[in-house]
């Protein structure tokens, strides 16, 4: 069959990206502009300026995945966008400017959700290594600041189908990784830099009751094969590092390393080691050894209840490497092959959408140019 080359486009949250994939399986150019810097100030991701940004980058974004990937706009086969879940206004500048595209070129457009965009980039990432043998069935689990999401994931030909079998109650993992870094006065995003200090505490300081998922709400019942649903909960987490900042008198010393950092333009790992006490080091560590054993055992606990052949880890926390040397170990111990995107397809970008839509475009599944974004898309009913 003929090269076909996808040109991807995402704006879901605050990453404006651009990629050209050929044929599912081969990363042409991969173009992510970041707006970090410009939320960072607040804190967290400000819907109003996401969309702001995403104006003032799309074009220029879009125009060096093309020059990257040394194609012309008529030399492309199709255009892909997410069209959900994320951000309304972010997702319409991305939507607008694809349709407008895809109308001026003639070429169709292909609607994506933003979570089957993460699971197939790890499809990718393995083709693109030349791996094209995945075990089936597949369990993926999706953990990003926006989801905590498991799919048993399984396809016939180009059609995919994903069953989602348990997801968060509450703050998905990256969103209490955020809210912990915050409140610890170590900025935004929080993932990346806990990922960072944690291997200079001891994990075992402080113990982190696992949630308990107590009450089930109408998504608890059993799926069709009678096996249970496997949620996750991570408000508690949260609290719980909160309290300990309380009772242990943290809160002095939390603000002087926030304005300290704060005067850091771009703050090293030095500069946090330098503004952080043993005692937070430790407080940091046992965090995210709590996170990684929740996220793990729930997600093996599915794996064997589902059967699952292979599972796939994927979505910005999946770039942590405690919760990846966990999966390695564990789901090697039991026998189920572990899979994650590199770490730059692991968080927002394009190219797993464009990887997404290649399925799509052979089935011919292309959308109408009355689609709009869809904020709460689902990808799957329950
Ligand atoms: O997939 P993503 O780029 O955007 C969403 O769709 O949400 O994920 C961003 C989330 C943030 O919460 C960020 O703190 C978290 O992923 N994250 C990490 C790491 N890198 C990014 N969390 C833990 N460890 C990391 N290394
Ligand atoms: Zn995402």
């Amino acid at each position: 069959m003929a090269d076909t080359y996808i040109l991807g486009i995402e704006s879901s949250c605050d990453e404006t990206a651009a990629a050209v994939v050929c044929s599912g399986e081969k990363i042409a150019s991969n173009v992510v502009f970041s707006q970090i810097a410009s939320h960072q100030p607040y804190g967290g991701v400000v819907p109003e300026l996401a969309s702001r940004e995403h104006l003032r980058a799309i074009v220029p974004v879009v125009r060096k995945a093309l020059t990257d990937a040394g194609r012309t706009y008529n030399s492309i086969d199709a255009l892909a966008v997410t069209q959900g879940p994320g951000l309304a206004g972010a997702l319409l500048v991305g939507i607008s400017y694809a349709k407008a595209l895809a109308f001026a070129l003639g070429k169709p457009l292909i609607a994506v959700n933003h979570l089957e965009g993460h699971i197939h980039a790890v499809l990718l990432e393995e083709r693109q290594n030349g791996n094209y043998q995945v075990n089936f069935p597949i369990l993926a689990l999706v953990v990003s600041g926006g989801h905590t999401h498991l799919y048993r994931t399984e396809s016939r030909g180009n059609s995919w189908s994903y069953e989602n079998i348990g997801q968060t109650r509450d703050d998905a993992a990256g969103e209490a990784f955020d809210k912990v870094a915050k409140l610890l006065g170590l900025g935004y995003p929080g993932g990346p830099i806990i990922d960072r200090l944690s291997s200079h505490g001891n994990p075992s300081t402080v113990k982190f009751t696992p949630s308990q998922i107590k009450h089930q709400d109408r998504r608890s019942r059993s799926s069709e094969q009678g096996v249970p649903r496997f949620d996750f909960s991570y408000s508690g987490i949260k609290t719980a590092v909160l309290r300990y900042v309380e009772t242990h008198d943290l809160q002095a010393s939390i603000a002087a390393r926030q304005r300290s950092l704060a005067a850091i333009a771009k703050p090293r790992l030095e500069d946090y080691l330098n503004h952080c006490d043993q005692q937070t080091l430790d407080l940091i560590a046992s965090f995210q050894h709590a996170m990684v054993a929740d996220l793990v055992g729930r997600t093996l606990a599915a794996a064997r209840a589902y059967d699952a052949a292979t599972l796939f880890v994927t979505g910005g926390v999946a770039a942590n490497n405690e919760l990846r040397q966990s999966f390695e170990r564990d789901a090697g111990r039991e026998g189920v092959a572990v899979y994650f995107p590199s770490r730059p397809l692991s968080t927002d970008n394009a190219a797993m959408i464009a990887a997404a839509a290649y399925p799509k475009f052979l089935a011919k599944e292309f959308a109408a140019m009355d689609f709009s974004a869809e904020a709460g898309l689902a990808l799957s009913q329950r």
